[in-house]
Order: structure tokens, then sequence, then C-alpha cells
């Protein structure tokens, strides 16, 4: 197991991106002010992506302008082109991701082209991101299956990954967009994608729709990944993906990790107070099963 453990904090992007009503910028910049405080140091702050197809993501430009700026603070965001990464770059982005995927036709629904074409765009991406000196992150979805084209085989997976990862991702985010991976198929879907990029390379991305999230999170751990992404209260959910529900809450994968002596840097309580908060907005209760128990009153027993 690792003693140390990375978490990419993706609430203000893969959080609300589904969110049926608009979210202000100012609220999402007041969370990701909470969520600075709280320690987290990798933040998605939002995505470049077309206001047609994710209109909560239409301020990503506001959003930008209007980020803390503290050392050793980072926010990614998503760029699917390069008509994203420009527009992000001239917004003050830093650290940009790729978002491709194991599943053809989740490819097709998610950004209106085949795998090989988004490889094609993810290149093109590389190379102006090289010259800006600009690292970028590879996402692979549906590593676990896909709501269209049911099960996604874990060479498919390895094959994405490793385009990515050979084309200069500095690492590699595998998402069970759906949640419905176990923690059987998440080992051996890591064993496949571990034998084209190294472990310390790969993040785990689990969404929560079978509550299985957690579990993979520990059958990572154990196969030694070392970098989780999450979202404060559980939110989030993918718009191009029917029944995708929330990603493990970072309050829960905390106390994991925290129970197990893993250093996060992170403090478990102002974390659930930033989960508070936008739920609070949101007008939703938190799924955060964690900051439920210490919101009656319970004392973290780590
Ligand atoms: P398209 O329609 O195929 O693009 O969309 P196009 O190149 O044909 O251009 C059509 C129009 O879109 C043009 O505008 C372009 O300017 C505009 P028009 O001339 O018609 O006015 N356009 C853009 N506008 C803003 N930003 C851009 C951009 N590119 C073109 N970057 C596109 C292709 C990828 C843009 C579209 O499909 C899209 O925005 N998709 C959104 C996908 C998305 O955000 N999905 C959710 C995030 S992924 C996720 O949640 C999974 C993850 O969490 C991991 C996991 O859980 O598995 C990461
Ligand atoms: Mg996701």
């Amino acid at each position: 197991m690792p003693t140390k453990v990375k978490i990419v904090e993706v609430g203000p992007r893969d959080g609300l991106q589904n969110e049926g009503q608009i979210v202000p910028t100012e609220i999402k910049l007041a969370l990701i002010e909470r969520l600075v405080m709280a320690g987290v140091r990798h933040i998605e702050a939002t995505a470049f992506v077309s206001p047609r197809w994710v209109p909560q993501m239409a301020d990503h430009q506001a959003v930008m302008q209007g980020l803390p700026q503290r050392a050793g603070v980072h926010f990614p965001v998503l760029t699917p082109n390069l008509q994203g990464f420009e527009a992000a770059v001239a917004s003050g982005a830093r650290e940009v991701a790729v978002f491709g995927s194991a599943s053809e036709a989740f490819s097709q629904k998610n950004i209106n082209c085949s795998i090989a074409e988004s490889l094609q765009r993810f290149e093109a991406v590389m190379t102006r991101a090289s010259a800006e000196q600009i690292p970028v992150r590879g996402y692979v979805s549906c590593v676990l299956g896909c709501p269209y084209q049911g099960e996604v085989a874990p060479s498919a997976v390895a094959e994405v990954a490793s385009a990515l990862y050979d084309m200069g991702c500095y690492e590699i985010s595998l998402g069970d967009t759906i949640g419905v991976g176990t923690a059987g198929k998440t080992r051996r879907m890591l064993d496949a994608v571990s034998r084209r990029v190294p472990l310390n390379q790969l993040a785990g991305h689990y969404h929560d729709t079978y509550g299985q999230a957690l579990t993979n999170v520990l059958a990572s751990l154990q196969a030694g990944v070392s970098i989780f992404d999450a979202s404060v209260g559980g939110l989030g959910g993918c718009p191009y993906a029917t029944g995708a529900s929330g990603n493990v809450a970072t309050e829960d994968l905390v106390y994991l990790l925290h129970g197990l002596e893993i250093e996060t840097g992170i403090d478990l309580e102002r974390l659930a107070a930033a989960g508070d908060f936008i739920c609070q907005f949101l007008g939703s209760p938190t799924r955060s099963r964690v900051a439920q128990a210490l919101a009656g009153g319970g004392t973290p027993a780590t």
C-alpha cells in the first residue's frame, strides 16, 4: 500500500456538470476556496467544452479568472480539443486534461467522435501543450463498463491508456463512469493497464452508482495505485452516461485513507464543511456517509 496518496478533487467539474440548476460562478469559487482551505491541492476547476453540450460549464472563463492564487495548488481543466485548449490557456490554465474512452459508443455520445479521431485531437493538444510547457492529464472513461455497449475488455482500456501515456500524458485517470465496477473487475483492469502504463502514473476515478466506489479504491490501493479522483459531497455524474451517479465522496475517501494511516494533507472537518456548503446550496443531502456521521455529532475514529 502507498504511504501517501494524491487526491484530485473533481467536485467543481464532475460534481457540478450534471446538476440541473445552473450554479453561479461565485458559488463555484466559494466552494473552491473552501476546498483549498481544507488542504486540497489538486482541484479540477472547470471544463472548456461546448456550452451547448454542457451549459453548467459555460462560465469556464469567469471561474478561471476568480481562482484563488495559492502556491502549490493546481487547477487542471478539461479540454476535449484544440479549441478548448486555446481557450483554457487564454483564461490562464496551467494544467489541462484530455478525456477519451475505452468504449466506441461512449466516445461518440460524449465527444461526438470515434476513439481514433479523439486520439488525433489529443495529439494536437499535446503538441501545443508541450510548446506551452503545460502538463496534460489523460482520462479513459468506461473502464469497467459502458452504458451503451455493456462490457468493456481490460485490453481495450489498456490500449487507450497506453496511447494517452505514449503521447505524453503525465497521469492516466481510469474512469468507472457509471459505477458498475467491482473489486475483482477493478483488479483485472489494473493488471492489464499496469502492463502498459506505470502504476504510479495511474489514477482511480470511481463513480458510486452501485455503492462500490470505496471498495474499488481499496482494491486499487492494494494493487499499488496512489492517486484517486473524488468529489466533495459525493456529487457527480456525466450528462452523456445514462445512470451515472456521484463520484466517490472525498470525505469518505479521506476517512478511509486516514484510517489506513495514509497521508492526504486534508483536514476532514473542513472538507466536510465544504461539502455541506455546496450541498446546502443545491438543496440536496450530502451523499458522503462520513459527512452525515460528522453532522450527526460523530467523531472520526481514525
Ligand atoms: P462538436 O459539435 O463535435 O464540435 O463537439 P465541432 O468541432 O463540430 O464544433 C461544433 C461547434 O462546437 C462549433 O460552434 C465549435 O466552435 C464549438 P458553432 O460554430 O456551431 O457555434 N466547439 C466548442 N465550443 C466550446 N469549447 C470547445 C469546443 N469545440 C467545438 N472545446 C465537443 C465536440 C467535444 C466540443 C462536444 O462534444 C462537447 O463539448 N462535449 C462535452 C463532453 C463533456 O463535457 N462531457 C462530460 C465530461 S467527461 C466525463 O464526465 C467523464 C470523466 O469524469 C471520467 C469518467 O467518469 O469516466 C472525465
Ligand atoms: Mg467522472
